[in-house]
């Protein structure tokens, strides 16, 4: 086994390809899982372009029979699994609560949360056997703070926050250290996924709130591109203690503090206000005329 393969899920594109070209530029021995033999090809040949290289393996980390065949083939291609694994693939399902379907909702969470403890499970005997590995599970700033009409991702990665602790603490002993990475908005193609994941606005009582997400998820192409996260997950693997979590990005940190320190019926009316949920209290809108007259 090569100390240093690390495999990274959802590698194709987004987050994860760039988790791979950071890892392969530093000299980790790097196997993307793709769900097409085309996104493999052109996984390895951007980071082909770049210098270095890495090794693709096809995963659909939803379907259990694609997870027992991608990793037992890892197995051998690593002589006995990998040095660490970072749970990456996963998509946001948009919609308030009630207008996501229980098959939506299983979808959501079987590929957030359910495969990457499905995944562990898959490496960690070899890990323990060898008394040391790693796991970095790519969480959100949402695993912490819950939004209105992202309930369902939300709970998600909330549950995969609660799992990825229970776990840093179980496989610890045995030398496995499990890291979270808490990423803030990212410009990648999550948003247009989320954009076509929309429920049917007809048939909803959130057509409006549906209108303005839309057009939310489809301006989001002006976020920052995602190295700062692949950056975190490259600390998370080389530190020689790695942190439980790491939050990413100025807007993830400053998240977190605010919504722990205001009054949850304050930072509702926030989050109310910006979906669209609520409009602003009389007073508010009154000011804010005032301010825009001078
Ligand atoms: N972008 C952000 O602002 C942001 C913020 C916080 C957290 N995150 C998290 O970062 C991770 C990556 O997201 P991203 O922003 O890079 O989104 P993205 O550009 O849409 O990429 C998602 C990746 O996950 C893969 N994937 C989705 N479902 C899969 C499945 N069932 N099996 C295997 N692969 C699957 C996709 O593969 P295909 O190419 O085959 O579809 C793709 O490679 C996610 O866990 C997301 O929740 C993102």
């Amino acid at each position: 086994m090569n100390p240093r393969t690390v495999v990274v899920t959802g590698a194709g594109r987004g987050i994860g390809r760039a988790i791979a070209l950071e890892l392969a530029h530093h000299g980790f021995d790097v196997i993307g899982t793709v769900r097409s033999d085309e996104s493999g090809a052109a996984l390895e040949s951007a980071v082909a372009r770049t210098g270095a290289a890495v090794r693709t393996v096809l995963l659909d980390v939803a379907d259990p029979t694609s997870c027992v065949r991608g990793f037992t083939r890892i197995a051998t291609m690593t002589g006995g699994g990998p040095w660490a694994v970072v749970n990456n693939a996963g998509f946001a399902q948009p919609g308030a609560v009630e207008d996501v379907d229980d098959e939506q909702v299983r979808r959501q969470l079987e590929t957030n949360l359910v495969a990457p403890a499905r995944i562990a499970r898959l490496v960690l005997p070899a890990m323990r056997d060898r008394g040391s590995g790693r796991i970095v599970n790519v969480s959100s700033i949402a695993g912490r703070v819950s939004l209105p009409m992202l309930g369902w991702y939300c709970a998600s990665k909330r549950g995969l926050e609660s799992v990825t602790d229970a776990l840093r603490m179980e496989t610890a002993p045995f030398g496995v250290k499990v890291t979270l990475i808490e990423p803030g908005s990212y410009g990648t193609g999550i948003w247009r996924t989320g954009a076509e994941l929309l429920p049917d606005e007809r048939a909803s009582a959130y057509t409006e709130q549906y209108a303005a997400a839309g057009r939310r998820l489809r301006g989001a192409r002006e976020l920052p591109g995602p190295r700062p996260v692949a950056m975190a997950v490259r600390r998370a693997l080389t530190a020689r203690h790695p942190l439980p979590r790491y939050l990413v990005g100025g807007g993830a940190r400053s998240t977190a503090v605010l919504d722990a320190v205001t009054p949850t019926a304050a930072s509702d009316l926030a989050k109310q206000l910006a979906t669209g949920l609520r409009g602003a209290p009389p007073r508010v809108t009154r000011a804010v005329a005032r301010l825009r007259g001078r």
